[in-house]
């Protein structure tokens, strides 16, 4: 790819759910229960138009030339099989290649501790975890990174684990991944290029401030200290239901909060362009009742 400008497509947070008497009881474990019990009760509703909406997202992708795509995770509502395989199925058409596509799971992908969930996640995504500097892998997939053309990068860092009790949704970054993410700054094949770190969990809110313990990520702090020896970037993530720009005194890049690309009344995505000069251009994504639109941030 040899483009002046590339141009990037990032969303989260889709939220598929499948329905509930499609679910094997069996299967049910205590988190998972609950969960299914919330959604009942009607949060299921704010995601009741997920195929609609992801089909337009298509669309919009293929309208706009998008180089690189970012999915920040939660594409599930309780990380089933039935689940992520249809959110695989609705964003496939993304991830044809030469389209470069980029993930990580969030903590509803792999909602409960069951030994094979994140192999569930892996079975699923397999076609895209492919990792251009391998040896930099500390577990799992991750970190993972994509070099794209020559002045770009995505360096992505799973923050997402099992939450035994049904009021956590918080999360961390292995110290694994930490270290080795601090020591890939210093390879000379990302030296120059526009580095897009993106995880699931939020490390800064709208406001600035930490996330809520129960909901956080537990090590953001860890995370933004080096984070602040990039200084051609930015952070991107999801997890929190809104889209947002914030620009915090830790870190002098830019943190892009996806929020859902799907949740009724909420839907919101980005638009990024990068130029070779490492120049960042963003555009917020509308939900428009039957397509979705980009307005000036
Ligand atoms: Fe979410
Ligand atoms: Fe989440």
């Amino acid at each position: 790819m040899q483009k002046e400008t590339i141009r990037i497509l990032h969303f989260s947070d889709i939220h598929v759910g499948t329905l509930l008497r499609h679910i094997h009881w069996k299967k049910w474990f205590s988190k998972r229960a609950v969960g299914a019990i919330n959604l009942l009760r009607g949060r299921s509703k704010y995601f009741d138009e997920v195929e609609e909406k992801m089909a337009a997202l298509v669309a919009f992708e293929k309208e706009n030339d998008i180089d690189v795509v970012i999915n920040t995770g939660d594409y599930t509502a309780l990380g089933l099989e039935s689940e992520l395989e249809l959110a695989k199925a609705l964003v496939a058409p993304m991830m044809i290649p030469p389209q470069r596509y980029v993930t990580v799971p969030g903590n509803h992908d792999i909602y409960v501790h069951e030994a094979n969930s994140h192999y569930r996640f892996s079975e699923q995504f397999c076609s895209v975890l492919q990792n251009d500097l391998p040896e930099y892998c500390a577990g799992g997939h991750f970190p993972l990174v994509r070099l794209v053309g020559e002045h770009l990068a995505v360096i992505a860092l799973n923050s997402a684990k099992p939450n035994p009790w049904p009021w956590r949704s918080d999360g961390h970054i292995p110290t694994v991944q930490l270290r080795s993410f601090e020591k890939m700054l210093e390879d000379p094949r990302l030296e120059g290029r526009f580095l897009c770190v993106i995880t699931h969990y939020a490390p800064r809110l709208a406001s600035g401030e930490p996330d809520k313990r129960l909901h956080g990520l537990h090590n953001a702090d860890d995370f933004l200290r080096i984070c602040s020896r990039i200084d051609k970037g930015m952070i991107l993530f999801g997890h929190v239901h809104r889209t947002y720009r914030v620009d915090i005194p830790e870190v002098s890049i830019p943190l892009f909060c996806a929020g859902s690309a799907t949740m009724e009344g909420r839907e919101g995505a980005w638009i990024y362009e990068v130029d070779k000069e490492g120049n960042l251009k963003e555009r917020r994504i509308v939900w428009k009742g039957a397509h979705y639109q980009t307005v000036s941030s």
